[in-house]
Formats: C-alpha cells, structure tokens, sequence
C-alpha cells in the first residue's frame, strides 16, 4: 500500500495536464484500477485483517481522489493564470480615431430655414426636379415668348426623335411648387419649398446645380406688409442679429404683381464682409405678391386669395452666414472642406435650438 501511496502521489504530481490526471485516476480508481482491485481483496481477508485494511484502503483512495482534484485545480488555475497574461488589454491607451461624418452647410442651412420658418407656421413642401415647361414657365405667368425664359439658361430634356413635344425641362427655380401645391391642396396655404434647381452657370458665385427655398402664403387678408414681417423675421433669426437692415428695391418678376428684389445692408470695410452695418447692399432675395394669372393658373381664384411669394438662394445665405467665399467648392467633395465647413450632429445656432 506504502508503495501504491508513493507511486500515484508522484505521478500525481508530476501530472502537466487534465488527461494524464484522467488516466492516472482510471488506473488508481477505475474499476480495473489498482486501488480497487485491492478493496476487492477485502471480501478474502480475515475479519481482524479487513478491519486493519478497510479503513486505510479507504484513506488511500480519498487521499489519491483529493490529490487528483487539488492538481486538477492548481492545473486549471495555471492556465488561466497563462490565460490572463497573454490576453491583456491595455484600457489606457488612446481610442482609434473614428471618423465622424459631417453636416454639409446646404443641408444645416435648410434645416435651419425650415426650423425658422416654422415657427411662423410655415409646412414644407416639394415638387420634381424635372418639370414640363408649363409649370416651370407658362403657369408663372412666363410665356413662350418671354425674356425672362431666355436668360434663365435652362437645360433641356432631350426628347426622341420626331417627338415635337416641348422637352421637359430641369426646373430653373422653386417657384413651380406654388403650382404644384395650390393644384393639389387649394388655398389658403403657408408653405416653404427648399431644394435643388438648376441652370447652366459656372463661375466663382454660380454652379449648373444650386439649392432654393420658395415661400408661399395665400390668404384672404395677405399684404405686403406681411411680406416684409415675415422676410425680416426671418433674415434676423437667420443670421442672428437683431440690427439686420432690408431694403425692399421695385424689381420685375413674371409671376409676381409687385415685385420686390430684397437687399439686405451690410459693409465690406478691410475685405471681410459684416451685416447689419456700412453704406453696401447685397441682394438676397426676390418676392412679390402672387400675380392674379398665376393663381388662376393653379385653381385659386384672384378674386377670393391673395398672398405673397419669395425665392431665396439657399447657397448665398449659406455662404454669407458661415463665411465661405467659394459657392463651386460646395459641390466638390473635398474632405478637408467638408471637415471644415460641415457641422456636428448636435449643432443647432442658439437662437432656435429646440
Ligand atoms: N423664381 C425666382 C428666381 O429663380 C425667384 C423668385 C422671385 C421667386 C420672386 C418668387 C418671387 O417666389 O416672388 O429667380
């Protein structure tokens, strides 16, 4: 027994890993096992003998049972000890750089005006960006004839050959949504139209695909001096400053009777453009009030509603509140101008967050 003793708790010890525990355990304990195969020589023994031998067979068996076990978890503890410093993480160290897209100014702009606008009670509204040429010109009130359809530098759909119906047209401006939307919803209506227009320009303050907000309000009760409320709100929440100056200048557009082209006051002193301040104008809008054939044009009737309408240049308010001097660089994908003009998820201007 001595000798059984000496040999398990040996190799026992001596054991690297969980199987050869296993098959020193089957060869001490198993059923054909050494230890077993002498409890089995009890049932032979005298009864003076088997009182001798029972009880140190037994303590032979729980002494090498409990070495298994203790090996078998100094083992596990080992590898896991192992585990533990090869899988190490260093929590300090600095993150990976993710990188975070950002809000191009157009579409922080728009969300801007729309936020603004709004307020006011203003929805907004859309139409498609390929139009017929009736509600881009003749249902404002521009007939085929008309200057005003020459210096817009439309771009023509093609149309297939022997086809002599007038080619659709990109849409030159916003303004077709005021038909649009008087067809499919009557008045009276408060609607801001911004998105995508387009005219073959390009140059430092032109691009063949430019953005317009159009505005829209038809009541019984609409004047001019409503007109001039709602753009000088708007130009003063916009640009957040309260000193903001409109000059309202006599202009002519088609589709409004009168019109009205809005400068906005500001100075150019030591090349850095400021508004609110100085002797300059920049023009920034055009509005007037809706011209009778263009109600009539869209279903409403002239002598019933009334109202006003604008057309502003998103790009322009975009680059005059942010400061960037380039409108062609709005529309090349650069990164790094991306980066540098975009704007943050949360980044809403003061006056209007929430
Ligand atoms: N549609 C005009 C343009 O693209 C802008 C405009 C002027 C829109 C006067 C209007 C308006 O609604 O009343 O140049």
């Amino acid at each position: 027994m001595e000798d059984l003793r000496a040999k398990y708790i040996d190799l026992i010890a001596g054991a690297s890993d969980e199987a050869t525990l296993e098959d020193l355990r089957v060869a001490a304990l198993g059923k054909k096992g050494e230890v077993s195969l002498q409890m089995r020589e009890l049932g032979k023994m005298s009864p003076e003998d088997r009182q001798v031998m029972g009880p140190k067979l037994n303590a032979l068996k729980d002494e090498i049972g409990s070495a298994i076990a203790a090996k078998k978890a100094a083992l596990e503890n080992a590898a896991l000890d192992a585990r533990l410093a090869a899988e190490w993480l260093d929590v300090t160290l600095p993150s990976r750089p993710t990188r975070t897209g950002t809000i191009h100014p157009v579409s922080q702009v728009m969300d801007e005006i729309t936020a603004i606008f709004a307020d006011m009670g203003f929805s907004v509204a859309e139409g498609p960006q390929i139009e017929t040429d009736w509600y881009n010109f003749d249902a404002l009130n521009i007939p085929g004839h008309h200057p005003a359809r020459a210096e817009m530098d439309t771009f023509y759909m093609a149309r297939a050959e022997g086809d002599n119906r007038p080619p659709h047209v990109l849409r030159t401006h916003t303004s077709p949504v005021q038909i649009r939307h008087l067809e499919a919803h009557g008045a009276p209506c408060r609607i801001i139209a911004p998105d995508r227009v387009y005219r073959a320009d390009y140059d430092q303050t032109h691009t063949p695909m430019f953005h317009q907000v159009e505005g829209l309000a038809i009541d019984k009760d609409i004047s001019m001096a409503n007109l001039k409320w709602v753009l000088e709100e708007f130009c003063r929440t916009f640009f957040e400053i309260d000193e903001i100056e409109l000059r309202f200048r006599a202009s002519h557009f088609p589709f409004t009777e009168p019109s009205a082209e809005v400068d906005i006051r500001c100075s150019w002193e030591g090349g850095t453009l400021k508004l609110g301040e100085g002797d300059s104008w920049m023009e920034i809008l055009g509005s007037g009030m809706v011209h009778p054939n263009v109600l009539r044009n869209a279903g409403v009737d002239p002598e019933v509603w009334q109202g006003f309408a604008f057309g502003i240049g998103i790009d322009r308010l975009a680059m005059l509140k942010y400061g960037i001097p380039d409108l062609r660089a709005f529309f090349d994908s650069d990164l790094r101008w991306l980066r540098h003009f975009g704007f943050g998820a949360g980044q809403v201007p003061t006056r209007y967050a929430g």
